[in-house]
C-alpha cells in the first residue's frame, strides 16, 4: 500500500472501531492528516480528556499516553509506538525525586508535563511549555522546586522574578544541543529571519530568540506573524507543517540536531498495525497512580484556565 492507501485504510479503521488519533505536532505530516486532534502537549492532554471515543490512540511519546490514561481511566488508550520514550521524562525517577524533597521542605513541587506518571505521584502541580509561566505566577507558594527541566525552569524563573525557583540538572537533550554559534551560523545564513525557540533551549539561545513559546506557540506566532523568514527552533517537524500551513513564508531549521528519535519513531504503519491490533502497547496504570497523578495534572488545568 502506498501512503494515501495506508491513510485511507486508517481512516476506515478507526471509524470502525471508534477510535480517537491524537499526534503531537513533531509527528510526521503523514501522521497529523489523519489524527482526529494534534497539537502541543497541553492540548491533546485536554482534547483527548474531552473526546467521546472509546478508544485513543496517541501518536507522540509515553509520557503523552500516559496523561491521556489518567485523565480518562475508563478509555483504552492506546500508544502507537511502545518504544517512543522520551529522554527527558526518563531522566528523574519518583525515589530520586522523593529523596530530593526532603531538602527543599516547604516547597511547592512543580512538574513539567514530560515526566512519569509515576513521578507525578509525588508532585504538587504539572506544567507545559505553554502554561509554565500563567501557573507558577498562580501559585500561592513563593518557594518552588521547577523538574526536570532546568531550561524551561531558567525560562520560567525570568518571567516570574517574584518566585524562589530552585532547579535540578535535567533537560531535553535534544533542545539542549543547541548552541549560540548554531544560533549565529543561522542568522548569517538568513539575516532577514526572525528566530523562534522552545524554551526547552539553553538560556544563551533563548536569549537571542525573537519569541520564546511551546510548539503550539510558536506555530501561532509564524502564522500571525506579518513577517516573512523565520528560523525554527524547535523539532524540525514544526518547520515542515508550517512550510505547508503558509507556502508565502519561508521556514529554515536552526540546526538538524533539532531531531528528536523518540518523536520520529512512529510511523504511519505503526498506526495502521496498532488499529488492526498487531502492534502498539496499551497504557496500563495502577488505581492510586492514577488518583494521585490526576491530582497533579487537575492542579494544571485549574491554575491554567
Ligand atoms: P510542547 O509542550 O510544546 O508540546 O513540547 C513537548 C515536547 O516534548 C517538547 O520537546
Ligand atoms: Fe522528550 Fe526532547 Fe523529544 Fe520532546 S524533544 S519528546 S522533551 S526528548
Amino acid at each position: 500500500m502506498n501512503i494515501p492507501q495506508l491513510q485511507q485504510e486508517i481512516l476506515r479503521l478507526k471509524q470502525e472501531q471508534d477510535v480517537c488519533i491524537l499526534a503531537h505536532s513533531y509527528q510526521a505530516r503523514e501522521i497529523c492528516e489523519i489524527a482526529d486532534f494534534t497539537g502541543d502537549s497541553y492540548k491533546l492532554s485536554v482534547d483527548a480528556s474531552k473526546a467521546e471515543n472509546k478508544t485513543i490512540l496517541m501518536c507522540g511519546v509515553r509520557f503523552m499516553a500516559e496523561t491521556c490514561k489518567i485523565l480518562s481511566p475508563e478509555k483504552t488508550v492506546l500508544l502507537a509506538q511502545p518504544m517512543a520514550g522520551c529522554a527527558m521524562a526518563d531522566q528523574m525517577d519518583r525515589d530520586l525525586i522523593a529523596q530530593v524533597k526532603k531538602s527543599f521542605p516547604g516547597y511547592t513541587v512543580v512538574a513539567y508535563i514530560n515526566t512519569t506518571a509515576a513521578l507525578k505521584t509525588i508532585c504538587d502541580v504539572c506544567v507545559t511549555s505553554s502554561s509554565a509561566v500563567q501557573i507558577v505566577n498562580r501559585i500561592d507558594n513563593k518557594d518552588i522546586l521547577f523538574i526536570p527541566d532546568c531550561n524551561l525552569g531558567a525560562h520560567v524563573a525570568k518571567q516570574c522574578p517574584d518566585k524562589n525557583i530552585k532547579l535540578l540538572n535535567g533537560g531535553c537533550p535534544i533542545h539542549a544541543c543547541v548552541n549560540t554559534d548554531d544560533v549565529k551560523t543561522a542568522k548569517a545564513l538568513y539575516p532577514n529571519a526572525e528566530l523562534l525557540v522552545h524554551p526547552e533551549c539553553v538560556p544563551e539561545v533563548c536569549a537571542m530568540a525573537d519569541y520564546i513559546g511551546s510548539t503550539s506557540g510558536i506555530m501561532q506566532y509564524a502564522v500571525q506573524s506579518d513577517k516573512k523568514e523565520f528560523i525554527i527552533g524547535t523539532e524540525i517537524s514544526i518547520a515542515e507543517h508550517l512550510q505547508y500551513m503558509c507556502p508565502d513564508k519561508t521556514f529554515h531549521i536552526l540546526s538538524l540536531k533539532l531531531i528528536c528519535p523518540n518523536m520520529k519513531a512512529t510511523t504511519l504503519v505503526d498506526v495502521y498495525n496498532c488499529l488492526n491490533g498487531n502492534d502498539g502497547e496499551e497504557i496500563i496504570l495502577d488505581d492510586a497512580t492514577i488518583r494521585d497523578a490526576k491530582r497533579c495534572i487537575d492542579e494544571m488545568i485549574r491554575l491554567g484556565e
